[in-house]
C-alpha cells in the first residue's frame, strides 16, 4: 500500500467517485456503498439526480442511508431488491485480479448482500488500496455474538489472530446488531481458499474477503484514473 497525504487520497476518493457516477444511467437500481470514498459518490449522484437523472437507491448501512436521504436520493429497501443494476463502494485494500478487503467501516455485510445482487459492481478508490497481496489490512469479520468466542477459536485454528473491534472503549456494533473481530492473517497467499474456509465457520455472518464479486476497480493516482476490469 502506498502512503499518500489526507489531501491528495480525498482528491483522489472524489476523481474516482465523479468517473464511476457517469456509469449510472436513467432507471437503474443504484447500490450505495459505505465510507469516505462511497460517500463521495453518493455526493455526485445527488448533483447528477438535481440535474434530471432518474434512479432508485439501496443503502449498505444505516449511515448510507441517512446520508442519501438528506441528499435527495430516493431509497428502496434492500430486502425488496432481486438485483442491483449497478453499485458503487470503496474498499479497504484491492488486487489486480479484483480481490477485495473491505469492511473497514463495519457495513461488510449489507455491503456483500449489495455486491452479490449487482449486475455491474464498480469499487472507487484512492491509489494507496492497490496491494500485490491482500493482508496488511485485517480482515473484518462480523459474528453473531453468542457464537463470538467459537468463531474466535475457528479463526485461531486458520492460523489467524483476532481482535475484537471496539469503538469509544464499547463493543463496536454493526447495523445488525452484531460484533466485528478483525482477524490478522498475515499476507493472504490464496484469498478464495480462506474465503471458503471462514464461509465454513457457523456463526460467523460475513467477512471481508470479497472474491469474484466485482466487476471493475477505478483508481485515482494523481491525476490519472485507472480502471481494472473482471475480464
Ligand atoms: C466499509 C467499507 C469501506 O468501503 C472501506 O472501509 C473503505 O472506506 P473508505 O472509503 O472510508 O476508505 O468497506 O465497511
Amino acid at each position: 500500500m502506498d502512503s499518500i497525504g489526507k489531501e491528495q487520497q480525498n482528491a483522489e476518493k472524489l476523481a474516482a467517485a465523479i468517473e464511476a457516477v457517469k456509469f449510472i444511467k436513467d432507471g437503474d437500481v443504484v447500490g450505495l456503498g459505505t465510507g469516505s470514498t462511497a460517500t463521495f459518490a453518493i455526493q455526485e449522484l445527488a448533483k447528477r439526480i438535481k440535474t434530471g437523472l432518474k434512479i432508485t437507491a439501496a443503502a449498505s448501512s444505516i449511515k448510507t442511508e441517512e446520508l442519501a436521504i438528506a441528499a435527495g436520493i430516493p431509497i428502496l429497501k434492500l430486502e425488496n431488491l432481486g438485483s442491483i443494476d449497478i453499485s458503487i463502494d470503496g474498499a479497504d485494500e484491492f488486487t489486480e485480479s479484483l480481490d477485495l478487503i473491505k469492511g473497514g467501516g463495519g457495513a461488510l455485510f449489507r455491503e456483500k448482500i449489495i455486491a452479490s445482487l449487482s449486475k455491474n459492481a464498480i469499487i472507487i478508490t484512492d491509489s494507496s488500496k492497490k496491494v500485490k497481496l491482500l493482508g496488511a489490512f485485517k480482515v473484518p469479520i462480523e459474528v453473531v455474538p453468542l457464537a463470538y468466542q467459537y468463531v474466535f477459536n475457528k479463526i485461531e485454528t486458520l492460523g489467524g489472530a483476532g481482535k475484537l473491534r471496539n469503538k469509544d472503549n464499547q463493543k463496536f456494533i454493526t447495523d445488525n446488531g452484531n460484533y466485528i473481530i478483525d482477524a490478522d492473517f498475515g499476507l493472504i497467499d490464496n484469498p478464495e481458499k480462506l474465503s471458503s474456509q471462514l464461509n465454513e465457520i457457523d456463526g460467523l455472518l460475513a467477512h471481508g474477503l470479497f472474491i469474484g464479486l466485482t466487476a471493475k476497480v477505478i483508481m485515482a493516482k494523481g491525476n490519472e484514473i485507472l480502471t481494472f476490469n473482471s475480464f
